[in-house]
């Protein structure tokens, strides 16, 4: 990190990652949507078979968006102008006029993988191939979880902060503290210190309900928490709650362009094996998604306005950790070696 841009940042461009754009079922096969994501502007269909692709929006016959009209036919995309047709791939498949495919025109395309329930894009600003994959962290053969949407899944639009920030704020174990309300004892432990490849396994420990007899979330008193979490490139954080409930969290960040991001809350509960059919959400199943929500929430107006510190004033615990997370990140970054 050498130079400075606005706000104190010192990236000029959107780290390569996976990044979330959709609840695989929010998305009906057979639907287009218009995105704005990574400074461009995108068109995302799901095919009559389910599958998912994101291509660039505009068709290069005469320019026609095709999230505004575009309709899917079988595994392609069709436009509303003139009717070219493009597949998964973005390459055509069909030029009405022509009565043929124009085969030497193509559409920039994305990689898209569903995992956990969650469509994701990678993107990289050359459109260099994914330097990792995105796990499947929800086994649903050895736990039932909850579907998670929609009722168990919130997002925030176009708030002003970049994927950074986030993955900042998760080693930050003192702002556990003042913004979260944690009290007792708490640690934030990177493992290994140094991390490499892209992905950061961390560890939180915390007392839940700390010095109370009782809270909605600890009803039988304070409960010793370890929270095992992975940070997956730029753009995604798995945090489980083990022993704690068995709750499962993705929270993932995506860069509508430089300066803002769209936030997702993903909250997978696990509900006992043998019922039949699910019931209804509890009181408590409520309370504990709305728990997350309300949390990350409590981070928004701090991120929002902050000016990135390129030299912290670091404490004498905390120094070690947020270095570490800096100088991972700097790999996904397009030239910032
Ligand atoms: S602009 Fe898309 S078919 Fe003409």
């Amino acid at each position: 990190m050498a130079k400075e841009t606005r706000f104190g940042f010192p990236f000029e461009s959107i780290p390569s990652s996976w990044y979330q754009v959709a609840w695989a079922d929010e998305v009906r096969p057979g639907e287009v949507r218009p995105l704005k994501y990574f400074g461009r502007d995108l068109v995302l269909f799901r095919t009559v078979t389910g599958d998912f692709a994101v291509l660039d929006a505009f068709c290069p016959h005469y320019g026609a968006h095709l999230g505004y009209g575009g309709e899917v036919k079988d595994c392609d995309i069709v436009c509303p102008f003139h009717g070219w047709q493009w597949n998964a791939a973005g390459r055509n498949t069909w030029a009405p006029l022509d009565g043929r495919a124009r085969e030497e025109v193509a559409i920039a395309s994305y990689p898209v993988v569903v995992r956990n329930s969650i469509v994701w894009v990678w993107y990289d600003r050359e459109g260099a191939a994914p330097m990792y994959e995105i796990p499947e962290v929800i086994d649903a053969a050895a736990v039932r979880y909850r579907p998670i949407y929609p009722d168990a899944v919130h997002g925030w639009q176009n708030v002003h902060l970049m994927p950074q920030y986030l993955v900042e704020n998760s080693v930050d174990a003192e702002h556990f503290r003042w913004v979260h309300g944690a009290a007792g004892p708490l640690s934030v432990a990177l493992k290994p210190k140094r991390p490499s490849g892209c992905v950061v396994d961390l560890r939180v420990s915390m007392v839940l309900g700390y010095g109370k007899a009782r809270t909605w979330l600890t009803p039988d008193g304070p409960v010793e928490a370890t929270i095992d979490s992975q940070i997956w490139g730029m753009g995604a954080n798995f945090a489980n709650f083990g022993v704690a409930d068995g709750a499962v969290l993705i929270e993932s960040h995506t860069p509508v362009d430089i300066e803002h991001s769209d936030l997702f809350v993903s909250v997978f509960l696990p509900v006992e094996e043998n019922l039949p059919d699910l019931p209804p959400l509890t009181d408590r199943e409520k309370s504990r998604i709305r728990e997350q929500i309300v949390q990350l929430q409590r981070d928004l107006p701090i991120l929002e306005n902050l000016r990135y510190i390129q030299n912290p004033a670091y404490s004498r615990t905390e120094g070690s950790a947020m270095s570490a997370i800096r100088k991972w990140s700097e790999q996904f970054y397009p030239g910032s070696g």
